[in-house]
């Protein structure tokens, strides 16, 4: 018999309040993964709340269609990516909606699950694609990018400060077909130093899973679809990030959102016409207690924020 796949959800406490749920409601999950958060958010929202979980995994969905039997109609689960939030609520009768949740990120079921090439802790093919038919892999960056690139890449997604020295040595390499060739690549010029807490692989590993899967440019283009789909004062979307780069776009959106003028700061005289749309609920970011960063060490670069509509929806 083989084991139910598992994933703890991160911050679920502070995300089921952040959500500020109420019964009856609807709402979307855009990372729905194995339903952590989702059977907490319909178990607080019956009677007559729906959720729509969407995943880009059809691994995830299949398992949370089981877990979640239960509770019937009041789930629907979408296969796509969450950049396409908009036309998918579309076609699932979830607009408008009360609120959003995004958990960023891969989960534990697709680290741990053998086979999908996100961990460098087991040999097997690069490829680290959360959607399956997705259009390219992790080897097809490593063997095909120009040094140059691969070291931009690395540095920017992995903030990796020996980015140029690694992809010197991924180009030396190639081809890298395997997961314990590229950690070896890195490892050859990034040895693990005294007192280093993580594998000296790691940064390059996350930086490819996140330009394999696009992962910025798609929380960019959801955050403004999200915002869209939203019923009216109220309604808010709450993101978990897990990378200071996820991180900085969900603050910068927010941010700009609950602008009332968007002008130039020397300019005297506003004639932006912008108007905020999104309130902030709190200016600092929410971290994982010490407790949950003990019991799921996973969770230790979680950081959540919140905001909600401050505008009536137009009818349509
Ligand atoms: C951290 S896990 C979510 C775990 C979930 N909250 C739970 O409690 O089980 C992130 C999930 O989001 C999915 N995902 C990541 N990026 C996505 C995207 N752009 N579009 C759709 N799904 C995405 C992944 O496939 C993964 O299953």
């Amino acid at each position: 018999m083989t084991a139910a796949p598992q994933h703890e959800p991160v911050m679920l406490r502070e995300a089921i309040d952040a959500l500020a749920l109420r019964p009856g409601g609807r709402y979307v999950d855009a990372t729905v993964g194995l339903g952590g958060h989702t059977s907490a958010i319909l178990a607080a929202i019956q009677p007559d709340g729906r959720v729509l979980g969407i995943d880009r995994d059809p691994n995830a969905l299949e398992a949370t269609r089981g877990r979640l039997a239960s509770y019937g109609d009041a789930l629907v689960l979408a296969r796509g990516a969450f950049a396409d939030i908009a036309p998918i609520c579309t076609a699932h009768g979830f607009v408008p909606v009360d609120g959003i949740l995004f958990d960023l990120g891969v989960s534990s079921m697709q680290l741990d699950t053998p086979g999908r090439g996100f961990s460098f802790r087991r040999d097997e093919p690069l490829d680290m694609r959360m959607d399956p038919d997705g259009p390219t892999t992790a080897a097809e960056i490593v063997n095909t990018y120009d040094e140059g690139s691969l070291a931009g890449l690395i540095w920017d997604y992995g903030e990796e400060r020996n980015s140029r020295r690694i992809a010197h040595a991924i180009v030396e390499r190639r081809p890298i077909h395997t997961t314990a060739e590229l950690a070896r690549a890195v490892e050859a010029v990034a040895g693990r130093s005294r007192g280093d807490r993580i594998h000296p692989a790691t940064r390059t590993f996350q930086a490819l899973r996140i330009a394999v899967n696009d992962e910025v440019e798609q929380i960019e283009t959801a955050l403004q679809a999200a915002e869209g789909l939203l019923s009216g004062p109220g309604a808010r979307i709450v993101v978990i990030s897990f990378h200071s780069l996820e991180d900085r776009v969900v603050k910068q959106f927010f941010r700009d959102r609950a602008r009332d003028c968007v002008c130039p700061p020397r300019q005297p005289i506003c004639t932006c016409d912008h108007r905020a749309t999104l309130r902030e609920i709190s200016r600092r970011v929410a971290k994982p207690t010490d407790d949950e960063v003990y019991r799921n060490p996973r969770s230790r670069s979680a950081r959540l924020r919140v905001a909600e509509s401050v505008v009536e929806r137009q009818a349509a």
